[in-house]
């Protein structure tokens, strides 16, 4: 007879254990208290004062060698390139470029940070699709990998620019190929209706590869394309690779030119809230390079080197925004307001995407989140929202309020409306905190007026 197995009794989750999807990766909890990277969230934001950024530096390197791992695993010649606009600092530059990584820039501040933070400017590819004359003079000049063209006018440019600085510069062009991924409007990159790019209609991606062609003092050395970001279904990366690796074969077979590079841009989603489920980047990994190789087996095409250009991915989980509960309002029958002292200066997710945010109470991590608040902002806007309807533990004025992942587009997208001053970051790792970029004071923002 077999023998029966009793049920093991299981230890019911905490708090921190059922949030692992959307906090950072080395998140516990210590007696009521929720600590990251070895560090006491509450008494960090009691120290540093809030609204206040907290980046694990252990969760961004993990992922950074998971995408190096999972790319390079199918494929050796792959290369990952942080995308700046995720988050971006001077600390952020010099981890990337520590882990062997390469650095997408999509302006000529984000370059300055490149320079700054002393990162190998032959691993820079700028972006943008309108790059204005001195930020395509100041890449050149400063010696950048790769130029991203997203347009006949900058072609010329950068051609001038090159010719007359003496310049040989190395160029991809960004083509749009014409697929729609499952995200919100607002990201959705690569359909045919794009600002981005060189679309695939009317033959203009391919006139755009004769003109690079001609032009002196540029190197076209491959391609790019970016479908959109906080994307789930892998599907849509299949189809667009589909598309683009025809669209080399065209290009060898109409001009000669075998495409040596292949960067197929950024996108991979993450879990905001506990029901979501992205894809993993091995997943990802597989569905790209994988991809790529069998189409130009296929099409008799040798396999470029292959880029990945991920932001939020990197970034978005590593991050927690810490606040102070300044107010609790409730309106009865309808909802209980918590405002904090921080919103949609610091995080415009919310107003501007409907974005979900999952939150604890930093020093009350040991209980149940058994309340459902919104938490607002203080801003002068009703939309300045940070999560709506939330689940959350009995919060009183002063709690430590931790909303979970939100290192990915919320400093690099931070504003001083009301001219409120932009918190510090704060990237915590083995027990320690360092402040890597300081909280702005009114100073910072009165430098540019003329008085
Ligand atoms: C050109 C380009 N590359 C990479 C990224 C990074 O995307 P994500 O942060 O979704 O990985 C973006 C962001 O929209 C982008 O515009």
């Amino acid at each position: 007879m077999a023998a029966t197995t009793e049920p093991v009794p299981q230890e019911p989750m905490t708090v921190v254990e059922d949030l692992s999807a959307v906090l950072p990766m080395t998140a516990e909890m210590r007696g009521d208290r929720l600590w990251i990277g070895g560090v006491d969230m509450t008494k960090l934001a009691r120290e540093q004062g809030t609204a206040l950024y907290v980046m694990d530096e252990e969760h961004i390197r993990r992922q950074l060698r998971e995408y190096v791992k999972w790319t390079t695993y199918h494929w050796r010649d792959c290369r990952t390139i942080y995308a700046g606009k995720a988050f971006m600092s001077v600390a952020m530059c010099r981890l990337v470029a520590e882990e062997g990584c390469s650095l997408d820039v999509s302006s000529g501040g984000e370059l300055a940070f490149a320079i700054a933070a002393d990162f190998p400017l032959d691993r820079v590819y700028v972006h943008g699709n309108s790059k204005t004359m001195l930020e395509l003079h100041e890449a050149i000049k400063a010696g950048v990998g790769r130029i991203v063209v997203d347009s006949f006018e900058e072609l010329e440019r950068v051609s001038c620019i090159a010719t007359e600085m003496g310049k040989m510069q190395g160029i991809l062009l960004r083509i749009t190929p014409g697929i729609k991924p499952d995200t919100h409007g607002y990201i959705q990159t690569g359909q045919s209706d794009s600002k981005f790019g060189f679309g695939m209609n009317h033959g203009l991606a391919m006139e755009a590869v004769r003109r690079a062609l001609e032009l002196p003092c540029i190197d076209l050395a491959g391609l790019h394309m970016h479908i959109g970001s906080q994307i789930f279904a892998l599907q849509s990366y299949a189809k667009a690779i589909e598309v683009i690796v025809h669209f080399m074969d065209a290009i060898r077979r109409e001009t000669g030119l075998v495409v040596r590079e292949l960067d197929t841009g950024g996108g991979l989603g993450i879990a905001y809230g506990l029901p979501d489920e992205p894809s993993t980047v091995e997943q990802y990994g597989k569905v790209i390079v994988d991809g790529i190789k069998d189409h130009c087996e296929r099409d008799g095409l040798p396999v470029p080197t292959i880029m990945v250009e991920p932001g939020r991915s990197i970034v978005a989980n590593a991050g927690v925004t810490l606040y102070t509960a300044g107010t609790i309002k409730e309106v009865r029958g309808i909802r209980t307001y918590v405002a904090v002292d921080g919103g949609m200066t610091d995080n415009i997710r919310t107003a501007l995407y409907d974005a979900h945010y999952e939150v604890l109470v930093a020093n009350r991590a040991d209980q149940a989140r058994s309340e459902v608040v919104t938490i607002a902002g203080k801003h002068c806007e009703t939309g300045d929202l940070i999560a709506r309807d939330v689940r959350v533990q009995p919060i009183e004025i002063g709690d430590i309020v931790c909303v979970c992942s939100t290192g990915a587009y919320c400093q690099s997208m931070a504003s001083n409306y009301n001219k409120q001053v932009r918190p510090a970051v704060v990237f915590v790792s083995g027990g320690e905190a360092r402040v890597v970029v300081r909280r702005e004071t009114y100073d910072d923002m009165l430098r540019c007026e003329i008085r």
